[in-house]
């Protein structure tokens, strides 16, 4: 795993759409999987503004969702579709054609779940998977004590997800949907390659777990310790818990290996 330290959020983000934009240049139809929450929006801004001013060409890139709220009428604007069209999909100028997310308003949900780990396959993979973590340790809505092996399921949010969630449904817990649609652990490892990025001190106890810890299903993060190709980006505040800060500044020197490849 290689822990690239930046300033801030704003430097995360940029430096991320510069490596999605070096995979499009090297693969046009690239599939891109997309998180949603507040921690990844510089990255689609700084990719956004990429897309506006000529740097990159993202017409020919694909979209995928990396989980999703069960229940919600279709075209809830706080669904993860609606959320992921409206932050990433639109702005890049993308045709919601160029976009794939499991189906949360399902009759047969664990069929949705299949169907959508079979789509990512038929699809050729997810090339490069954004993620970001919950104070938890969640990755996608792999909550703790989640399979390291598991696919594509439904799953029940904590209560503390919820309450982290709540700002998005006019801060009342008791809109947020208790039952969700993730990619499981398994599913995600299975993208080429993996980019985590944490910004803000709440964040930092659960990123020391997740690069310096044990792999362990109480942290879901931690199973990136077992993919060939995992690059965490965090900010000073979210690096603030990790012993070997020193050494990934002085290793990566806010310049992953995956630059310029
Ligand atoms: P956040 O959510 O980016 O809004 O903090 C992250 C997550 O829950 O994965």
């Amino acid at each position: 795993m290689e822990v690239v330290i930046v300033q801030d959020a704003q430097a995360g983000g940029e430096l991320i759409a510069e490596g999605i934009a070096d995979l499009l240049r090297r693969k046009p139809d690239a599939l891109l999987g997309v998180a949603t929450g507040s921690t990844p929006l510089p990255i689609y801004d700084a990719l956004t503004a990429k897309v506006r001013s000529g740097a990159v060409d993202v017409s020919r890139a694909r979209i995928a969702q990396l989980d999703e709220y069960v229940g919600l009428p279709a075209g809830h604007p706080e669904s993860y579709r609606s959320t992921v069209l409206r932050q990433v999909v639109e702005p890049l100028g993308l045709d919601a054609d160029a976009f794939m997310g499991p189906d949360g308003s399902a009759e047969d949900v664990q069929a949705a779940c299949e169907a959508y780990d079979r789509a990512l396959a038929e699809a050729g993979g997810v090339d490069l998977q954004i993620l970001g973590i919950g104070t938890d340790g969640h990755i996608g809505f792999n909550e703790p004590c989640s399979s390291l092996a598991s696919r594509t399921r439904i799953k029940t949010l904590t209560e503390q997800t919820r309450i982290d969630n709540a700002r998005f449904f006019e801060g009342d817990i008791d809109q947020v949907p208790h039952h969700v649609i993730t990619q499981g652990i398994g599913t995600i490892l299975e993208a080429r390659h993996l980019v985590l990025l944490a910004t803000g001190e709440g964040k930092a106890e659960a990123v020391a777990q997740t690069v310096e810890g044990p792999v362990a299903a109480l942290v879901p993060a931690s199973a990136l310790q077992l993919h060939p190709h995992a690059t965490v980006v965090v900010d000073e505040a979210a690096a603030s818990r990790l012993k070997l800060a020193d050494y990934f500044r002085h290793t990566y020197a806010n310049k992953p290996a995956w630059q310029g490849l």
